[in-house]
């Protein structure tokens, strides 16, 4: 292979074994009442017990903050259509200053967006429930409580870690006094994606983001969640695999140019496999393999253009475009970036992106392959039939990701069969229904879903929370 700097990203299958089975053994640790507080991936408890039972109905505001806009959504579940309806949405962005300022002023921006929303859709006059979607790892104390462990992706905001993030917005909205919310409801968004695509499909017990950042959740067996009492039935756990590795168990697969992304990250040494694998930081390893290969002079004649050079220019969505069909993404990119390209500069780029992605849709596969494997040894089955709901930029937009990924999951999980279902606004719809089901548990007392889970276990029932 000529591209010695290429060599490193491209992983074996026995490598990918291996990197499963680490994950396996940093999932239990994670787990664990013992090992929880030093591991990685850490594997938070969500209090969702199950997975709706149709009779959710209603009309709920969801925020979704967590990739690089902010949504505000009016959603209504119509339970004789058996369907979740999004009336409306509008997007906020968030400027960087608010991504990196005081968090308060991050809360009260999404209190304005929230009150504009209200004021022009004339819902101001209604309490209306709220799902909240919110994207980084937190320690769920309950539905509506929701400590902030670290921020990750490109938010750096103080004073919210290790702060509860309803209170937090509740105050900012009480600073304003225009208006009030109802109850709220907090879902990280792979438990709003499981959930919004478990409304359609009983069987998907999983959710899988791999959009700015990613992660996973799954249904795991309570006996073996540890930090929560009980042993009956099962709760969906939000793994944080974006965090692995995060003690150095993955340096042996780390490149050069991984190292780089990490040290001039916000966020240095946090969320490894993250960076490895999505959108956030797929563009940035691309463009350092390309300055290399040019200082190289094995591309554009040795001749580094100012934009090439400067951090963040090569975007992720230029990797997608790049291995689109046909080469003219690939002519276009390069000329706005100033790039003096031949015909073999361009197929070489195409090599460079190649390998990124597919390194990206490996460890994904390798780490769904794990949880499905958790998943069907649980059960003691021989087989596994289950559906991951999925969303994010990189698995809708690039276009072999998904297919990468399936045939590297069927490699490491061959007793698993996995379907995957495209989840539509997944993150705003789920946070919703995990507010309605929230809702019509606190109408119901406690014995209901014991009796329910006797009758029926506890995969009948859709959603249960505490
Ligand atoms: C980051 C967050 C995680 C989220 C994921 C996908 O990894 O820590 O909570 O689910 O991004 O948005």
């Amino acid at each position: 292979f000529p591209y010695e700097c290429l060599q490193p990203f491209r992983l074996s299958v026995s490598t990918l074994q291996s990197v499963s089975t680490r994950l396996k053994k940093d999932m239990i640790r994670g787990l664990g009442k013992h090992t929880h507080h030093r591991a990685p991936v850490k594997m938070l408890p969500t209090f969702v017990r199950a997975t709706p039972d149709g009779t959710e109905k209603g009309d709920f505001l969801a925020l979704d903050l967590g990739g690089t806009n902010f949504r505000v959504l009016h959603v209504r579940i119509l339970e004789d259509e058996q369907r979740v309806v999004k009336m409306d949405s509008q997007i906020c962005a968030i400027p960087q200053e608010i991504m990196l300022g005081h968090g308060e002023k991050l809360f009260d921006h999404i209190a304005a967006c929230l009150a504009e929303f209200l004021d022009s859709h004339e819902l101001k006059g209604q309490t209306l429930p709220l799902g909240f979607t919110f994207s980084f790892p937190c320690e769920q104390l309950d539905i509506d409580k929701s400590v902030l462990i670290r921020w990750t992706k490109g938010f750096n905001c103080s004073g919210v870690e290790g702060e509860d993030v309803v209170r937090l917005l509740r105050e900012a909205i009480h600073r304003r006094g225009d208006y009030d919310i109802g109850s709220v409801a907090m879902v990280n968004d792979t438990v709003g994606t499981m959930m919004s695509c478990g409304y359609r499909d009983q069987s998907c017990e999983i959710g899988m983001i791999i959009g700015t950042g990613t992660n996973a959740c799954y249904m795991e067996e309570m006996r073996n969640v540890k930090r929560v009492e009980g042993e009956d039935g099962r709760m969906c756990i939000n793994t944080e695999w974006g965090g692995f590795g995060d003690d150095g168990s993955l340096r042996d697969i780390q490149t050069d140019f991984d190292l780089v992304v990490d040290k001039t990250s916000l966020n240095p040494g946090i969320h490894t496999y993250e960076k490895m694998i999505s959108g956030m930081y797929l563009g940035e390893i691309a463009r350092l393999v390309l300055v290399k290969l040019t200082e190289d002079k094995l591309l554009f004649d040795g001749q580094v253009s100012d934009a090439l050079q400067t951090p963040g220019r090569f975007e992720t969505r230029f990797i997608s475009e790049i291995e689109d069909t046909g080469l003219e993404n690939t002519q276009r990119i390069l000329t706005e970036l100033d790039l003096n390209w031949s015909l073999g500069d361009v197929r070489l780029v195409w090599l460079v992106c190649d390998t990124i992605s597919t390194r990206s849709a490996q460890l994904c596969a390798a780490a769904l392959a794990t949880i499905a494997n958790r998943i069907r040894n649980n059960r003691g089955l021989d087989h596994l039939k289950t559906t991951v709901g999925v969303d994010g930029t990189v698995f809708k937009k690039h276009p072999n990701f998904s297919q990468q990924l399936q045939a590297t999951v069927r490699l490491l999980a061959p007793r698993c069969d996995i379907t995957f279902l495209v989840s539509e606004d997944g993150s705003g719809k789920g946070a919703a229904m995990v507010t309605a089901v929230a809702q019509r548990l606190a109408l119901q007392p406690v014995v209901f879903e014991k009796l329910l889970l006797e009758a029926w276990g506890p995969f009948d029932l859709l959603v249960a929370l505490w």
